[in-house]
């Protein structure tokens, strides 16, 4: 899956997601429009600089561009698909830069940019040989560096175990604030090219599986098996917060009655009537008693086939999709926003 150059040469090809998947994250972290202190204290509005690492033929700095990221610099170690991309974009987005670089030793001054994003380069070299990870850590070294202080350093990756390493990374100059390492889910098109390339083994390329039908009719159909397990997993989820939920609200209700039956003295009534309200007052209470404890039955064998439901549902899916430790498999990633600190880093 994972290629150390850039080799498909024809069309766009994103590794993992795309833009409509990560733009919510990413906005949030950093909004496309700034709002900036000027000289002298006024306040005006500013795009942030981003450094695309490893783009590839990704799609990613086109939508970024075309949703406000206009100020943007492109770097791919491959001339090959720097070229392509220049010649693509150079009508539609002339501002934008494509550079061949060395994502390692960039000709950047440092803190440059407000943000340095990438996706699936470093990933890539990891999965290549344990010599890789110093690559790795090399490029998350330099992007770190061509940040501003205060700058955000993203890194979208199918390993949620990479914080180390990003800290590794940069130990001698700074410490990463991590912001963010929550995961994001794969695009449908990355999540079936992922399952065909299972199919396919090293040796035989995606090209080769698109040309093979009787693969890609046994891909498409565990593509489709995974979809049905994600729906019933998203019912899961949805019908336990709503048990919670109810649940909570029933507890603060209880809480809000007992809270209620305390009396204050303004409350007491003319001793003349008490003791017969009391009277009235005791089998009211009594027969209330008995009609919640029928409820309170009925509530609970309600839950207990509401809670067999689920784990039936979840054999289900246990069977239909059995766990896979193939990180090719996952049906996410995850997207890392550090930020380097304002103060300390170089
Ligand atoms: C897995 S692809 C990801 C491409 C793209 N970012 C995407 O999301 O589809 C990794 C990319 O990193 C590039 N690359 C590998 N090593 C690099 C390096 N040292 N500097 C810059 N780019 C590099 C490859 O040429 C390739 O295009």
């Amino acid at each position: 899956m994972f290629a150390l150059g850039f080799k498909e040469t024809s069309g766009f090809f994103d590794w993992y997601v795309e833009w409509p998947e990560l733009k919510t994250d990413v906005q949030r972290f950093l909004p496309a429009i700034c709002s900036v202190e000027k000289d002298g204290g006024a306040s005006g509005e500013s795009v942030p600089k981003v450094l695309m690492v490893g783009c590839g033929n990704s799609k990613l700095s086109e939508q970024m561009y075309n949703d406000g990221y206009t100020s943007m610099v492109n770097v791919d170690i491959s001339d090959v698909v720097i070229d392509k991309m220049r010649e693509n974009y150079k009508e539609s987005h002339p501002d934008m830069e494509w550079r061949v670089a060395d994502a390692r030793n960039l000709e950047d001054a440092s803190g440059t940019y407000d943000c340095a994003l990438d996706k699936g380069t470093v990933d890539a070299l990891m999965s290549n040989a344990e010599s890789c990870a110093g690559m790795a850590k090399e490029i998350v070294r330099e992007m770190g560096r061509v940040i501003a202080p205060g700058g955000l350093c993203m890194v979208v990756s199918h390993n949620g175990n990479r914080t180390n390493l990003f800290q590794d990374a940069v130990k001698d100059d700074f410490e990463w604030e991590v912001l963010n390492a929550d995961k994001v889910r794969l695009s449908d098109m990355a999540r079936l090219i992922n399952i065909l390339r299972t199919k396919l083994g090293p040796n035989r390329t995606l090209r080769d599986g698109l040309k093979d039908p009787s693969i890609l009719a046994e891909a498409a159909s565990e593509f489709r098996k995974e979809q049905v397990c994600d729906a019933l997993k998203e019912a899961l989820v949805a019908r336990r917060a709503r048990r919670a939920a109810e649940a909570k609200a029933k507890a603060e209700a209880a809480g809000a009655a007992a809270g209620g039956d305390e009396k204050t003295p303004g409350d007491e009534k003319d001793v003349s009537g008490a003791k017969d309200d009391a009277k009235t007052d005791y089998a009211n209470r009594e027969g209330q008693k008995s009609n919640e404890s029928i409820a309170v039955g009925d509530e609970k064998k309600q839950g207990e086939t509401e809670m067999r439901t689920e784990e039936k549902v979840e054999q289900l899916i246990e069977e239909k999709q059995p766990k896979s430790q193939d990180p090719r498999r996952q049906s996410f990633v995850y997207l890392y926003v550090l930020r380097k600190p304002l103060e300390g880093g170089s």
